[in-house]
């Protein structure tokens, strides 16, 4: 065989055994096999540099790991456990294990977070860090001595010197500490969410493919060969569990664990909590899946476990999950579904955002079929292509949105998105702003923003004409009866017959007429909302409800306020050069002074008592809640504030809030607030609003 044939058959074998070992996991032939077929392949290279083309195996970056991970068999079974989808299964499992023992019925349970990482062993020689290792298949796990040692929340050395007199100063220790000979303890690594967001910019910002999610970037990183780059990622840990133990005292108790652990210098949570009955172990286990956002990291549970040790291992396991302790699972929030396409929707300011069209999903008990995808570039950056696995997020309130492609289910039939260069509502061609990323149809007929443009228009915080729904606003367009905003207040009877739907019925029986009537009525009543609402409804850039308020309490009218230059509009606190800009070249463009002229006719033109202070309805149809204390106003006060101008006040945050009135010491209703979206105002706002 000639040196090129020889060459070439080295190539194709090289790469061969590479993709058994990286992809099939099944090599067939040994490392120092492998190993001699590529230096003889280097060897030829290093002779016929001509012939190195860049496909050769000897140009991937670590080609292939000249050694493997050594194999080790841990001490003890690791363990997994058993999951529980809720309150009802776990009490199932304290029941069958409290079957199994009556000692169950008396016992402490304590709650720990159950952190998505990689289970890690690590073995301490008379107190020295000896060897660490993945979990494996529980009995015998990969040797990932080196990298670990990169981790710098692992302690090298315990117990850390001097530890013992700072921790538990509010309890006072009872453990005796003759450290074991030989202590194998366990605990997950991971990537704090934070850290893992800033990895990802300074990725991104050199140009580099970011991750999808932290647990696979601290198992990638954990799991190949290079403890560099281990150690370049951002990597913690936090321990649970005395896997083995000889020569030594140990505690035999999980809370007392965690604390043994703890005064030895390894990271422990401060989140595990203790409970006497199971009833309470559940109920907080519930408050941190509604506050799991709260928690640095992803957690994808609570671990709910037996206390005394000793009682827990004579309840054996089943399998490899022991009777006592379960995993609490959340909802998942992260899922892979098929990107079956992108649509375009068309905003109310005609801004273009491209909206995912999934295969349905479950995602946190929600089925999922759109998720959001930020805008075009967005798409670009992530290489996001119509027919990807992609990984959505669907986390709290929050829209469902596409994390990125998982690139290695890939079939190769994938296509690239291109963006739209033509409006998909109105066939115009779109334009980008020098240094934003939206494009945006600039034809102000566009009947997509239209329809965008009135959905506001009549919305709950703007003129909140109730049953004026999409589907009778997109008909009465497309019937050319409603051109603009003002043309609502003069249709017939007739014309909103001509555009009630099947849809809007709410019963098959409810007679198309009683729909018109109730709509007339509702666009009658919403004529008289006060100024501030009026304005909001406008949609002027930047003019949201509290600017709208703030704009109605110091011009009094709309003449005023279009009258007003960016200077005058300045001086308002709260209206900054941008909004001030915003609102003179709204009132500057013909077609919205066509607009309020029409308002004006049909006698849609409220004016604002910028001194009245008497009974009002500045605040009629919203609703408050109220948290912490306020800087001037006591509870009876604010209350008596919002019920005087016609507002109502509630005691807890949903949906339906209008506004938090947030004070100092506020609770969890925050929370709340901000996970629904509701806007949170603080006193001077609410004032403001009031018009007092
Ligand atoms: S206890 C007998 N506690 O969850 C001990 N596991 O689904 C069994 N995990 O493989 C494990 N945090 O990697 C336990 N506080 C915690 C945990 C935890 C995370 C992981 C662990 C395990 C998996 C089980």
């Amino acid at each position: 065989m000639d040196t090129k044939s020889r060459y070439e058959t080295l190539k194709q074998q090289v790469h061969e055994h590479n993709y058994r070992y990286h992809v099939l996991d099944a090599p067939v032939v040994s490392d120092l096999e492998y190993d001699r077929l590529l230096n003889e392949l280097k060897a030829i290279e290093a002779e016929h540099t001509d012939w190195v083309t860049p496909d050769s195996p000897t140009q991937r970056a670590g080609a292939r790991p000249s050694e493997r991970f050594e194999k080790v068999r841990h001490p003890r079974p690791i363990l997994s456990l058993a999951n529980a989808f809720g309150a009802e299964d776990a009490r199932a499992w304290f029941e069958r294990v409290r079957k199994l023992d009556d000692r169950v019925e008396r016992a402490k349970l304590v709650v720990e977070p159950k952190i998505d990482g990689l289970s890690v062993v690590l073995h301490y020689r008379d107190g020295v860090f000896v060897q660490g290792a993945t979990r494996g298949d529980g009995e015998v796990g990969e040797d990932i001595t080196s990298n670990l040692r990169t981790v710098r929340a692992i302690p090298l050395r315990i117990p850390v010197a001097g530890l013992r007199s700072k921790v538990d100063d509010d309890r006072p220790s009872t453990f005796d500490l003759r450290l074991p000979s030989h202590l194998v303890v366990r605990g997950e690594a991971f990537i704090p969410n934070q850290d893992f967001e800033e990895l990802n910019q300074k990725l991104a910002e050199a140009g580099e493919k970011t991750y999808l999610n932290p647990r696979n970037t601290a198992a990638g990183a954990l799991r190949q060969l290079d403890p560099a780059l281990t150690a370049s990622r951002p990597i913690t840990l936090l321990v649970y569990q005395i896997v083995y133990s000889e020569g030594g005292v140990v505690p035999t108790r999980q809370w007392e664990i965690l604390e043994y652990l703890k005064a030895l210098g390894f990271p422990v949570t401060d989140v595990a909590m203790r409970f006497d009955d199971l009833d309470s172990a559940i109920a907080y286990t519930e408050t941190w899946n509604e506050g799991r956002d709260r928690l640095p990291y992803e957690a994808d549970g609570m671990v709910i476990k037996i206390d005394d040790l000793t009682l827990a291992a004579d309840l054996g396991f089943v399998g490899k999950d022991p009777r006592g302790a379960i995993a609490f699972k959340f909802p998942a929030r992260e899922v892979t579904t098929s990107l079956l396409g992108i649509d375009v929707e068309v905003g109310r300011t005609g801004v273009l955002t491209p909206k995912a069209v999934l295969e349905a999903v479950e995602i946190g008990g929600v089925v999922v079929r759109n998720a959001t995808l930020h805008n075009f570039d967005y798409i670009a950056e992530k290489d996001i292509r119509i027919g990807d696995r992609v990984l959505v997020k669907r986390a709290g309130e929050v829209i469902p949105y596409i994390i990125g492609p998982v690139t290695d289910a890939r079939m190769g039939t994938e296509q690239v998105y291109t963006p739209p260069t033509h409006c998909p509502a109105c066939g115009q061609p779109v334009e980008h702003l020098e240094g934003e990323v939206a494009w945006y149809c600039v034809n102000a007929a566009c009947p997509a923003q239209l329809v965008r443009n009135v959905e506001h228009f009549v919305s709950r915080g703007a003129m909140d004409i109730v049953g004026m729904g999409t589907k009778i606003v997109e008909k009465l367009i497309e019937a050319g009866k409603v051109e603009d905003v003002a043309d609502i207040f003069t249709l017939s009877r007739e014309d909103i017959l001509e555009a009630v739907t099947k849809k809007d019925r709410k019963t098959e029986k409810e007679p198309p007429g009683k729909i018109a009537d109730n709509l007339l009525a509702a666009i009658a009543e919403s004529s008289k909302r006060p100024l501030n609402r009026l304005i909001t409804a406008l949609g002027i850039h930047g003019v949201g409800e509290v600017s709208a308020a703030d704009l109605a309490g110091h011009f009094g009218n709309l003449d005023a306020l279009s009258q007003a230059s960016v200077d005058e509009l300045q001086q308002i606190e709260g209206i900054g050069p941008n909004i001030a800009a915003g609102i003179v070249d709204w009132f500057g463009r013909e077609a919205n002074q066509k607009v309020l002229k029409k308002l004006k006719k049909a006698g849609v033109w409220p004016t604002f008592n910028v001194q009245r202070s008497t009974l009002n309805d500045s605040l009629a149809r919203l609703t408050f809640v109220v948290t912490g204390t306020l800087p001037t106003l006591t509870r009876e006060g604010v209350k008596e504030l919002i019920e005087s101008n016609g507002g109502k006040v509630t005691d807890s945050v949903s949906r339906k809030t209008s506004y938090l009135v947030l004070g100092e010491n506020p609770g969890s209703k925050l929370e709340k607030a901000q996970s629904l979206g509701v806007p949170v105002i603080g006193e001077e706002e609410l004032k403001k609003l009031a018009g007092v």
